[in-house]
């Protein structure tokens, strides 16, 4: 059955990037001029997955104004006459249509995902989460997709990270590490670097089949005392294939301070509008540093 849905999980209590996130979700901080959750949206649509349903907590509103018409502001740029502005303002209402459930307690990434079940229905959907940005000239839920069509069961992303990292992350076992997709046989949340099966750490995007739901629903809490994806997806792996495919490009996670502030430099200075100025700024600013 091909994939049509995209569920994107912004309900997170966003803690790391306090006082920024007391009123607004971190899913909503611009990365050089748009909301984190735009690029992801545009991400889920250039896979061909144009019903979205964002999973929302507390403060969804300004998640669901971003993805809505503006009309005030719309009619105010167009008697201006200002079109570059108005489309930019558009912009976001047009790229998917967005649905939205609310999570009430946040009481996990598997928690959020199982609040999408009524809208996925019994079909493959995948997972994109909403703090997690994907380079656009990496293509990766793509191949995710063409995976999980070809050998059923759920996919995952993995990324390989030094071993020093890995407790960061999910961390997977697989059967072949050679290729870009592998045959996950464990997958354990946050493991002790001496615990970790390999360096592949599992990153915000999946592809799951609609077991997932059933396995979600008797999943106890797990680490931190959150429903873990992870362990359902461990639970997964003795019922169905579960593929991983390795992603090699560009990845930035917006929920960490520092890696966001990494992103918004590299992706600006990627821009023909930004990149110019912002490098010949950094080049005279940088050697004056400590
Ligand atoms: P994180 O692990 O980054 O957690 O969630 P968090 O609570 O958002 O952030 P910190 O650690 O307190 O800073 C990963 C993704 O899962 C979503 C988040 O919104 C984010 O996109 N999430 C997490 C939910 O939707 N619900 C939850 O209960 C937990």
């Amino acid at each position: 059955m091909a994939v049509t849905k995209a569920v994107i999980p912004a309900a997170g209590l966003g803690t790391r990037f306090l006082p920024a996130t007391k009123a607004t979700p971190k899913e909503m901080l611009p990365v050089v001029d748009k909301p984190a959750i735009q690029y992801v949206v545009e991400e889920a649509a250039r896979a061909g997955l144009d019903d979205v349903l964002l999973v929302t907590g507390r403060n969804k509103k300004p998640l669901e104004d971003h993805f809505d018409r503006m009309v005030e502001l719309e009619e105010t740029l167009a008697a201006k006459g200002d079109k570059d502005k108005l489309a930019l303002v558009q912009q976001a209402s047009a790229i998917a249509t967005v649905h939205y459930v609310r999570q009430g307690d946040p009481r996990g990434l598997g928690h959020a995902v199982l609040a999408a079940a009524q809208h996925v229905g019994d079909e493959p959907f995948a997972v994109l989460l909403g703090d997690d940005l994907i380079d656009a000239r990496d293509p990766l839920l793509e191949t995710m997709i063409a995976v999980q069509e070809r050998e059923g069961g759920s996919v995952v992303a993995l990324m390989e990270v030094p071993r020093e990292s890995v407790s960061l992350y999910g961390c997977a076992a697989v059967e072949d590490a050679t290729g870009d997709v592998v045959r996950i046989t464990g997958l354990i949340e946050k493991p002790a670097v001496d615990e970790a099966p390999s360096n592949l750490a599992v990153i915000g995007r999946y592809v799951l089949s609609p077991t997932v739901f059933a396995v979600l629903r008797a999943t106890p809490p797990g680490r931190g005392g959150e429903i873990q994806l992870t362990d359902a997806l461990q639970e997964l792996i003795s019922m169905e294939p579960v593929h991983g495919v390795v992603f090699r490009g560009r990845r930035y996670d917006t929920g960490d301070r520092l890696d966001y502030l990494k992103a918004v430099v590299q992706l600006a200075a990627d821009r023909d509008d930004l990149g110019p100025p912002l490098l010949e700024w950094l080049r005279e600013w940088l050697p004056g540093r400590p």
